[in-house]
């Protein structure tokens, strides 16, 4: 049992992994500035968890006031999600990307100093890859960053690896997620794109429930087994249960690791769109489009190491993803489809 710090715990990823944490008996606390959460996330973990947990209002850059959260809450831990995540936006505003995911991780590190808070797990994304020489990728492939979303994340890596070698840090785990998809099987959380969404399984389901009509197919010319893009979908629930292994084992173990999480098996756009519309009933009108602009053809984990580390794997497959991701969002569009 450990006492964790979430920051951005009111996101889709951390309130996942918040359920998860404190089914393993796990104390958490969220901290999140709610610029891309909605108010009431904290309620309705509340309501799933079962029990009460403190809510700190707060920036990460706020190095007074996530100083003060981790002493009051004696935190022994910090899983680091608090983040922006948007490529576009990143490109159109460097500056904003690197101030808050480059400085804001330096200020919640300077926090976590102040209090001998020495563990942390970090969300990354295989976005470090940019564009690989082949699937299935491994934790040891060359980084090369395309965009400047994906420097804010290569860079906060390695001042976690700068800070754990230096002795700063006793034990850290950076976790490079691939494609997280889904929700948490009640559909009381889920994923809540601002806007149109750039992601595939949100901009489907949206399709599902009416609010597009179609589904625009970017490239269908790819060197792929059916010509459309192939990613390493995951579900969100495996995503938050690998969390858990990683905070167990660095609070076990003074080590600092770099692991992927995927489930290894690579999917293409057609692919998901069959599993959806199978899982649900629903039909996806499809548009063939051209190539979106920085789409890499093919990329997929390699996740032995996180079996091998962790002793975690994926245990939903597509379908399970499908389902959720539908029934969450069936839900929030009032869409009844019992
Ligand atoms: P999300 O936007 O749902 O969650 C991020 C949370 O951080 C939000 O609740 C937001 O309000 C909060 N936040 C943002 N800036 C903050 C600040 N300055 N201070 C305090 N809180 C702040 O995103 P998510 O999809 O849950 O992603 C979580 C993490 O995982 C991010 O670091 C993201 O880069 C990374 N990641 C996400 C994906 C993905 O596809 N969702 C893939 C790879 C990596
Ligand atoms: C995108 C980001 C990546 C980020 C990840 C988060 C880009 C270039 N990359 O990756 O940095 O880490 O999201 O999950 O933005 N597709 C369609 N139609 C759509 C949407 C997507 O055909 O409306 C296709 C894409 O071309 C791709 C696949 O679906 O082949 C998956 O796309 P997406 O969900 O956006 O994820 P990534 O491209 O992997």
């Amino acid at each position: 049992m450990a006492r964790v710090m979430l920051t951005g715990g009111a996101g889709y990823i951390a309130s996942h992994t918040a359920t998860v944490l404190s089914e393993r008996g796990h104390e958490i606390v969220l901290l999140d500035n709610f610029s891309n959460a909605e108010r009431d996330v904290p309620a309705r973990l509340r309501g799933l968890i079962g029990r009460e947990m403190p809510v700190i209002e707060a920036d990460i850059r706020d190095v007074d006031a996530v100083s003060a959260a981790l002493a009051a809450h004696k935190v022994e831990a910090v899983i680091h999600f608090a983040a922006l995540k948007a490529v576009g936006e990143s490109e159109a505003d460097p500056l904003l990307y690197y101030d808050i995911n480059i400085i804001g991780a330096i200020r919640l590190l300077q926090a976590m100093q102040a209090q001998g808070v020495a563990r942390i797990v970090f969300s990354s994304s295989a976005t470090v890859y940019g564009q690989p020489d082949a699937s299935p990728i491994r934790e040891d492939a060359p980084t090369r960053v395309q965009n400047i979303y994906g420097r804010t994340k290569l860079v906060t890596e390695d001042l976690i690896r700068d800070l754990a070698r230096t002795g700063k840090l006793r034990a850290a785990a950076n976790l490079r997620y691939f494609n997280p998809v889904g929700a948490h099987a009640s559909a009381v959380i889920g994923e809540t794109p601002r806007g149109v969404p750039n992601n595939l399984m949100p901009y489907i389901t949206q399709v599902a429930t009416g609010e597009r009509p179609y589904l625009n197919v970017y490239g269908n010319d790819y060197e792929t087994h059916d010509g459309t893009g192939v990613r390493d979908y995951i579900h969100v629930m495996d995503l938050a249960e690998a969390h858990a292994l990683a905070l167990e084992h660095i609070l076990a173990n003074d080590v600092a690791v770099t692991v992927n999480l995927g489930t290894g098996i690579g999917v293409s756009v057609l692919d998901l769109v069959g599993a959806f519309e199978r899982a649900t009933g629903r039909r996806i009108p499809l548009n063939i489009a051209p190539r979106r602009a920085g789409d890499v053809a093919s990329y997929y984990a390699d996740p032995a190491a996180a079996a091998a580390i962790f002793g975690w794997r994926a245990r939903r497959g597509i379908d399970d993803m499908c389902r959720d991701a539908w029934a969450w969002q069936a839900r929030r569009s009032g869409v009844n489809d019992l």
